[in-house]
């Protein structure tokens, strides 16, 4: 490590409501001179950060990215070769789907220092404001976490496997290719009226969710016009939904059944 170099912080911010970042994350938004953020990250966050503090958007939608990841690479090296305190800002948890191994990689490359900070991944948070527990005694002794858009050149997901291995599946990044992971789960043996829930903008006071089963999602999508950014549940534990109280911000919060 060069000791002339700053630090860069991969920070993990929670999964939306600004509430559930850590204690450890706010204090390092205080005490940073520059800060780089995600598209899902709650803006309100920023608001801890020093009047002098630098706030950069680095936000990547689908097709849209502020800066392609070799650039941002690069940014975080620029400003460590600067000697500031930076906090990579990144939505949920900065390993769950969150490309912050390949930031690291650079840093490492570089001999620039780094630690991350875990933070609460949408995968367990989204449903859990919905009323959806991942696991249940007797109903989900197991869940899978996995995304619904792999990296180009990698191997897919084996949904007719996980059909069978996984009572809960989580599925970030999943919207655009709802209609064909469901097709592959029915055709790997699970049961075509399995519950889906696809939680839109989870833990935002404008949090909706569309609930439906494995054979009629698409179609539910469609005629909702349901859209990104959204994480998709499906097994048993989505049942739950009906019995479970929902976490409410504000009156925007919607569920949409699908009979
Ligand atoms: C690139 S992944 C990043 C995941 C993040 N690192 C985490 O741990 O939650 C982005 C995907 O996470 C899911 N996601 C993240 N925040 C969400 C939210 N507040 N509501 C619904 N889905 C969310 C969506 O599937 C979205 O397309």
């Amino acid at each position: 490590m060069n000791p002339e170099y700053g630090k860069v912080w991969l920070v993990g911010a929670g999964p939306g409501d600004a509430d559930l970042i850590s204690v450890k994350a706010l204090k390092l938004l205080q005490k940073a001179d520059v800060v780089l953020y995600d598209y899902l990250v709650n803006t309100e966050l920023l608001d801890y950060c020093s009047a002098n503090c630098e706030r950069l958007y680095v936000g990547k939608k689908k097709d849209k990215h502020t800066y392609p990841q070799e650039e941002l690479n690069q940014l975080l090296v620029k400003y460590a070769n600067k000697g500031k305190t930076i906090v990579r800002l990144k939505g949920g948890d900065p390993f769950v789907f969150g490309r912050g191994v390949e930031e690291i990689v650079t840093l490492i490359n570089h001999g620039i220092d780094y630690e991350v900070v875990p933070g609460i991944t949408s995968g367990v948070a989204v449903p859990a404001y919905m009323g959806i527990p991942v696991t249940a005694r007797h109903v989900a002794s197991s869940v899978t976490f996995v995304t619904g858009h792999p990296a180009k050149g990698k191997s897919s997901v084996d949904w007719q496997a996980l059909a069978k291995a996984s009572d809960t599946l989580v599925v970030y990044m999943g919207v655009s290719n709802a209609g064909r992971i469901a097709n592959a789960l029915i055709s790997g043996g699970k049961n075509e009226d399995t519950p889906v829930a696809l939680i839109r903008w989870g833990t935002y006071p404008q949090q909706e969710m569309l609930t439906a089963t494995l054979s009629t999602i698409k179609r539910a999508m469609e005629d909702k016009g349901f859209s990104p950014p959204a994480l998709m549940v499906i097994g048993e534990v989505v049942s739950f939904s009906k019995q479970l109280k929902p976490i409410i911000q504000s009156v925007k919060h919607q569920e949409l059944a699908y009979v």
